[in-house]
């Protein structure tokens, strides 16, 4: 099929990557140990720390999330370590398998997917753990698979009150730069995050954010450890170098995205996210569709999962979609496969261009033959303009 128009990537991530950054990272590439190698890698790096909202230390690995999975455990813990971990999703189930791979031994705290992890419970079984022998609480943020966040400032609370010294080690790849983070207010260890979503960066970049506790922990840390070993890479980064050959044009595309941000700044950054994540549930509702998240607290401003009702297959839908539309949405990952289709509004993105998304979704259920009410467009375009103060909201003509 003869294709016209940008392609919609609606997946929640890897996201839109803007042309001021396509064009940055289109450049030749430079000699990774010379002056302009250095110049540009002690930018980035100092940059990056208020976007982790951290004065410690940053590092950025040539590698997908999943690496920075690895880089938080192994710099932290030794074989046989215990670790608390909490089932928010399928990448909660992930890095749990990154951990016991390396025979970290994971209590799982059990989740049904439509919840982030629960302070009380996580309180409680700390204080049950008396001889402190869980190392860290590791946590996704921003559970991609199911467009629910967990509330990481009342974990380190729950932490706080029984006084546990665990590291608290927090995925934040789907909330970095898209939903407020805040690593040093909030005490967390490491946050592990990547290129492809809020620093709308194509893959292939991923980040550990490293507190001094964390720092300390990686002294006496046994796991073995050669490519993710921070005390490699913190050496030569000072200088601005790197301990191996860095992927110089992709940090041309980070200097420039982040600049793009602080141009924007970061509450505007949140703000923006905040109201596509707020107009797409308002279409939702309107469909008279289920959102997958039942608390509100713990929306998820990068991503909505969205459950078709029973006898309905999201992929179906979402394959109408692409074929008709030019539009990619995200799907249901292991035990949500063909329940639910995700739509991504995180990263580069505006207004028209969820209005677009969100028309590719409602055409879809009508071709698709899912049953809904129509009028999810127009609630979006009147949350959008109802959140943005330009005018009255505009009743439904539906
Ligand atoms: C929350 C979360 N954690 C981890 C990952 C894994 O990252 P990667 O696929 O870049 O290895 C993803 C990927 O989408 C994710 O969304």
């Amino acid at each position: 099929m003869v294709r016209t128009g940008r392609h919609f990537l609606q997946i929640p991530g890897p996201t839109n990557v803007p042309d001021r950054v396509l064009r940055a990272i289109d450049q030749p590439v430079v000699d990774h140990r010379g002056p302009e190698f250095a110049m540009l890698a002690s930018e980035v790096l100092e940059s990056l720390r208020p976007i982790f909202q951290t004065r410690g230390s940053v590092v950025v690995y040539p590698g997908s999330g999943t690496g920075a999975w690895e880089a938080a455990i192994v710099n932290t813990l030794s074989p046989g370590d215990q670790v608390l971990m909490f089932e928010t999703g399928h990448f909660s189930g992930l890095w749990r398998q990154v951990a016991e791979n390396f025979g970290v031994q994971v209590e799982y705290l059990p989740g049904s997917w439509r919840h982030g992890a629960v302070p009380s419970e996580i309180e409680a079984r700390l204080s049950d753990d008396k001889n402190h022998s869980f190392k860290a609480v590791m946590v996704v943020h921003s559970e991609t698979s199911t467009g629910v966040t967990s509330r990481i400032s009342e974990i380190r609370g729950a932490m706080d009150r029984v006084r546990h010294p665990a590291l608290l080690i927090v995925d934040a790849i789907s909330s970095l730069a898209s939903i407020d983070f805040r690593h040093d207010e909030w005490g967390v260890d490491v946050a592990v995050a990547g290129s492809q979503k809020g620093l709308m960066l194509p893959p292939g970049l991923s980040f550990n954010a490293i507190s001094e506790k964390a720092l300390a922990a990686s002294m006496t840390a046994r796991l073995p450890r050669a490519y993710w070993d921070w005390k490699q890479m913190l050496a030569p980064n000072r200088s601005g170098f790197f301990p191996f050959t860095p992927a110089t044009n992709l940090l041309f595309g980070l200097r420039e995205a982040l600049r793009m941000l602080g141009e924007e700044g970061l509450p505007n950054v949140f703000r923006r996210h905040q109201r596509h994540g707020e107009a797409t549930r308002a279409a939702v509702r309107a469909w008279g569709l289920e959102i997958l998240c039942e608390d509100p607290r713990e929306y998820s401003n990068s991503v909505t999962a969205v459950l078709l009702p029973e006898g309905h297959n999201a992929d179906s839908l979402r394959k109408i979609i692409l074929e008709h539309f030019d539009m990619s949405l995200g799907a249901g990952l292991s035990k949500l496969a063909g329940k639910v289709f995700r739509i991504g509004h995180l990263g580069s993105f505006n207004d028209l261009m969820l209005a677009g998304a969100l028309s590719g979704v409602e055409m879809g259920l009508r071709l698709a033959g899912v049953p809904h009410q129509d009028g999810g467009v127009a609630a979006a375009l009147n949350s959008l303009t109802a959140a943005e103060g330009i005018r009255k909201p505009v009743p439904s003509l539906t």
